[in-house]
């Protein structure tokens, strides 16, 4: 019988983080973390294509063909997405796996898109496959926001952002993602430039106070709740994330940063500053993880 190929397009959405705290640095060189993850509706797409193995089949590396239309991305083992497969590949002998990836989401932004486009891969390949392997863990060897993505909607993680406890849905409120013309902030050199007291330790609130302080929050009162420790050694590194945030809470926006930048989220759909990118869009709920639309 002839090996048919199936395929599968799923959205891949970004993430903004609605509090991120740093609670130590950890002998593993990681910085554990307390924050609450939430999806947006701005998205990637990934159409995933599998042929059934044959026997005898080559090494993963050369069963894996991925295409980006962001020719500013690698499209090899460097693509956290190409890594995803060839994880999955290494449990799993799917004969060929064809990726192709539109790209929407900015990279460089704190918004989890290349985390995102991998996590998609693993979901995309587990529809194909009757005994799927543990995705969570193949997907928190791949990168500390990876298993976020499987789970999607709003939740709270501590660990390195692996350990993920899913929170009610808050509403599909909507936001305005910003970012300065041209920043970028990479995630390393961010927690390396955390100061000693930036760094902790501290106490993490945990999952059940954030379940109940987002049970009863308002509009109004969401603000304090949106801090970022990541902020101030972003600003340090990119000073143009600094100004943004300064003409916006100047202007009385809402406004914080996610991850470790360069975007900062304000709520509501705002006009954005000169030499400022802007994707107006809304909060993800998690039953809206593959959506399309
Ligand atoms: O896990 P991920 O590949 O996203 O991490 C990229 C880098 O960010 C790590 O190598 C580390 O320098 C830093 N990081 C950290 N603590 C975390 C997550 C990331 O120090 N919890």
């Amino acid at each position: 019988m002839p090996l048919v190929p199936a395929s599968v397009t799923l959205a891949a959405p970004a993430k903004i983080n609605l509090f991120l705290e740093v609670t130590g640095r950890r002998s593993d060189g990681f910085h554990g973390l307390e924050t609450v993850f939430q999806t947006i509706e701005l998205h990637d797409t990934v159409q995933v294509e599998v042929v059934p193995a044959e026997p005898g089949s080559d090494q993963p590396q050369n069963r894996i063909a991925l295409s980006c239309d962001d020719p500013s991305l690698p499209v090899d083992q460097r693509n956290l997405a190409w890594r995803a497969a060839a994880a999955y590949l290494s449990l799993h002998p799917f004969g060929q796996v064809a990726i192709t990836l539109s790209k929407r989401i900015p990279h460089g932004a704190g918004l989890g898109g290349g985390s995102s486009d991998a996590a998609t891969v693993l979901r995309a390949l587990a529809l194909h496959d009757p005994a799927p392997p543990d995705l969570f863990g193949l997907a928190a060897g791949l990168g500390s926001d990876v298993p976020f993505f499987l789970l999607g909607g709003t939740a709270h993680a501590t660990g390195r952002g692996e350990i993920l406890a899913a929170l009610p849905d808050l509403p599909d409120l909507p936001i305005t993602v910003l970012m300065p013309e041209g920043a970028s902030c990479p995630t390393p050199a961010i927690f390396a430039a955390l100061t000693d007291d930036e760094r902790g330790p501290r106490p993490a609130r945990g999952a059940d106070w954030w379940r109940a302080a987002l049970a009863s929050v308002t509009v109004a009162g969401f603000g304090p709740l949106l801090t970022n420790r990541l902020t101030e050694p972003a600003v340090r590194c990119c000073p143009a994330v600094g100004k943004l945030l300064e003409v916006l809470h100047k202007r009385g926006d809402t406004v914080w940063m996610t991850g470790s930048g360069a975007a900062c989220v304000v709520l509501g759909v705002v006009e954005p500053p000169p030499a400022t990118r802007a994707w107006p869009t809304r909060l993800r709920r998690r039953s809206r993880l593959d959506a399309l639309n």
